[in-house]
């Protein structure tokens, strides 16, 4: 089975690209990638001499592009994981999200379709997963969590584009009969996360003496899960999920940001050997974000249930590999953030 992954250089996609080429030698996995600042080859050393991977740059919103790619390589399935993914770049360039999670998930659709079926009829393999957030969803009050059932409301230029491109993978499916699945998942925190999201960002400035900027109070509440858990619960959607189904996954892990900070700071004390309560005093409370959501909760019991799916961590284990990972990845924190593997991989790959 030829798997198209989109996204695979980033966060999470990096993470779905190693479980999937590692754990099915006899499937051929293709990460196809943009290289923006969120992605990152050097996140797939391990994995880039498999003889089941091929790596491929481009840009999703690149409709001929993308038609030929299709055309020549003859995909069986898709799991789609490329995107702008954060908050606050979407509320200073909201157009960049509409192209690459909304334009950009349309063309995968179109050319999926065209490949794989004239006449309405698909292949027992052909799947288009798309990979999405709790975001689509709104906000919370203080109690309460998201069903699948729950209405989508997104508020931020990010979700409504995940809301929007949720929305067309449901609408290729009921229009034209597409295999489809959807997962909305929370909060992922763990290794190779660029540091603008707030837990590798916060575990950098503590290291380097820098403020910790928490917007407003610091008392909005996200559910966080194990990336390494994200990528195994994809598995075992992509496999066994009921087609045109959506899954909730998160891990029953709610956290105030105040609160998860503190413990962020408390373990890097002692992994920095600080006194207790150093890292704390660097918290600096600034302007909120706007139209910030209060809470995100996620019930996964539809996945947990139906799939047997569980996380494998505790937050306080998962935290801890974070920050060691971070701690002895120096390197890897330097250059994403001056952009010199940017750089290198930009030459190494030309544009085209
Ligand atoms: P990320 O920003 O780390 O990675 C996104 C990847 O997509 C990068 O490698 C980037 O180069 C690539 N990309 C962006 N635009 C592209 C384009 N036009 N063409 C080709 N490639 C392009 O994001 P992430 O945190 O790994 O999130 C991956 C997916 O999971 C996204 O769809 C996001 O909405 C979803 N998600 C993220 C979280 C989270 O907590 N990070 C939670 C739930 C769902
Ligand atoms: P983030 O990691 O950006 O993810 P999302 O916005 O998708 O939930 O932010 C997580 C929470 O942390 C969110 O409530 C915003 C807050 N936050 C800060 O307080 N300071 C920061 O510098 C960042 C990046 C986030």
């Amino acid at each position: 089975m030829n798997v198209l992954i989109t996204g695979g250089a980033g966060f999470i996609g990096s993470h779905v690209v190693r479980h999937f080429v590692n754990k099915y030698p006899h499937y051929h996995i293709f990460n196809l990638d943009k290289l923006t600042y969120a992605g990152n080859l050097e996140n797939l050393t391990d994995v880039e001499q498999a003889s089941n991977y091929t790596f491929i740059k481009g840009d999703i919103v690149d409709t001929s592009f993308i038609a030929d790619l299709f055309a020549k390589y003859k995909f069986d399935a898709v799991i789609h994981l490329a995107a702008e993914s954060h908050v606050d770049r979407s509320i200073s360039a909201p157009m960049e999200f509409v192209m690459a999670n909304v334009v950009g998930t349309v063309n995968l659709l179109a050319s999926a379709r065209d490949t794989w079926s004239k006449d309405g009829q698909y292949d027992a393999k052909n799947i288009f997963y798309h990979i999405s957030t709790d975001e689509v969803y709104g906000t919370l009050g203080d109690t309460g969590k998201f069903l699948e059932t729950t209405p989508y409301s997104p508020n931020s230029p990010y979700s409504a584009s995940k809301a929007s491109s949720d929305h067309f993978v449901r609408a290729w499916h009921h229009t034209y009969g597409m295999p489809i699945k959807i997962s909305n998942c929370s909060n992922n925190y763990g290794s190779h996360q660029f540091p603008e999201k707030l837990i590798p960002l916060f575990i950098h400035n503590v290291k380097n003496n820098k403020p910790l900027p928490v917007y407003g109070k610091g008392e909005n509440v996200r559910d966080w899960l194990y990336v390494v858990d994200h990528a195994v619960a994809i598995d075992t959607i992509f496999h066994g999920g009921t087609l045109g189904d959506t899954y909730n996954i998160g891990g029953n892990n709610e956290w105030k940001n105040i609160e998860l900070i503190k413990l962020l700071c408390s373990i890097m004390d002692k992994k920095l050997d600080r006194e207790p309560g150093t890292s704390e005093k660097l918290i600096t409370h600034v302007q909120d974000r706007a139209g910030h959501d209060w809470r995100y909760a996620i019930d996964s019991s539809k996945l947990m249930d139906e799939l047997d799916w569980r996380p494998s961590v505790t937050f306080e284990q998962g935290l801890e590999k974070t920050i060691d990972w971070y701690l002895t990845n120096e390197t890897w924190l330097n250059n994403v953030t001056s952009g010199a593997y940017q750089n290198y991989y930009k030459q190494k790959y030309s544009e085209r």
